[in-house]
């Protein structure tokens, strides 16, 4: 293999331009060429596709977002566009693809690979941590703790007025990041779309709180279990008593410096990739489980779906005393 394309895809995640570095810099290092292909499928469609050398990546292990830039591009599913991303492949001689991306940029990964037996290897990057076959994907240990320090910072005011405060982080339709972000930041209640809400055990619990001697209580709501304008509506209409207020962090969650565990899951996620390629794997998926780097093909990942860290819910009761 003497020429590679790296891209990014889909949501952003931090992490992302770590991954793209070492990627880069695994593929000079054993004298092959690597092509940046900008914006993800769109710009493989499009032929924006430039060949990057290891300056090119000078300076962004600590960078936020990805300097490839991302899109999504549902386009992608006319097969069509996807012969003219194989073209453009072949035309710039480029035989293997490495492509940072969350579970849908998996789908298209999966797809394009068996459409055309062209060498493919998915790094996983969503805030969500959504992909089977990895416990951990570049950009999750980052959103984490950038939702725990806005959380710590709502607590102050949370506790100064004796608020009760429902947070409502991202994970679409996932509880993952809502399960490691409230048991990190003491949450007394965490809702996710995994568990069906019993309202009626909600404001029981929240009214118990009250009579524990707790002068504030804290919700994480995961997007994918409802709105928190109307968590917070319902809420206060069964618990007048209690002044409820709503904080929705969005977008934060997807910025940011990497912390220094998603920066080194996305270089080893980026050196294992070169190598797959370089092997000629197709169809894969690089993964990090029970502390090791391990390679997963694209159609078991596809095809499986994630468990989120319920276990989590047990041991926030137990702290809800
Ligand atoms: P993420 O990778 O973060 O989950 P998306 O769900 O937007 O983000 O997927 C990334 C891109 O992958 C999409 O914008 C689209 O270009 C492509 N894609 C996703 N699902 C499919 C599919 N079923 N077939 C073809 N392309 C797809
Ligand atoms: O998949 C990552 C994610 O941040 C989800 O948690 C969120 O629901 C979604 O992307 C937002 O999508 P967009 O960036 O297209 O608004």
């Amino acid at each position: 293999m003497k020429r590679i394309g790296v891209m990014t895809s889909g949501g952003d995640a931090p992490g992302m331009n770590p991954a793209i570095r070492a990627v880069v810099r695994t593929a000079i290092g054993l004298g092959i060429e690597v092509f940046g292909v900008k914006g993800g499928y769109k710009g493989l469609a499009e032929n924006d596709i430039f060949q990057m050398t290891s300056r090119s990546v000078s300076g962004i292990i600590d960078l936020g977002g990805t300097i490839l830039k991302t899109i999504r591009f549902p386009q992608f599913k006319e097969k069509k566009v996807r012969e003219k991303a194989y073209k453009n492949l072949k035309g710039n001689k480029i035989e293997g693809l490495a492509i940072i991306g969350g579970d849908g940029s998996a789908q298209a990964a999966y797809i394009f690979s068996s459409e055309f037996n062209f060498p493919v290897v998915l790094l996983p990057a969503s805030i969500d941590n959504d992909l089977y076959g990895t416990d951990s994907t570049i950009g999750f240990d980052t959103a984490v703790n950038t939702a725990v320090d806005a959380i710590d910072r709502i607590r102050d005011t949370a506790t100064s007025h004796e608020r009760t405060f429902i947070v409502e982080v991202m994970g679409r339709e996932h509880g993952n990041l809502a399960l490691e972000v409230g048991l990190a930041c003491g949450a007394e209640i965490i809702l996710i779309p995994e568990i069906k809400i019993d309202w009626d055990k909600i404001v029981e619990e929240l009214e118990n709180q009250k009579i524990q001697g707790k002068s504030s209580s804290l919700i994480v709501l995961a997007e994918g279990a409802g709105k928190a304008d109307d968590v917070a509506k319902l809420l206060q209409s069964r618990l007048p008593e209690q002044e409820i207020r709503v904080s929705v962090l969005g977008y934060i969650q997807r910025g940011g410096k990497p912390t220094s565990a998603t920066r080194n899951l996305a270089t080893k996620f980026g050196v294992e990739a070169v190598r797959m390629l370089k092997e000629g794997v197709h169809g894969s998926m690089v993964g990090f489980k029970n502390g090791k780097i391990v390679r997963m093909p694209l159609k078991e990942v596809i095809s499986q779906k994630t468990t989120p860290p319920i276990e989590n819910l047990e041991i926030v009761k137990l702290m809800d005393i």
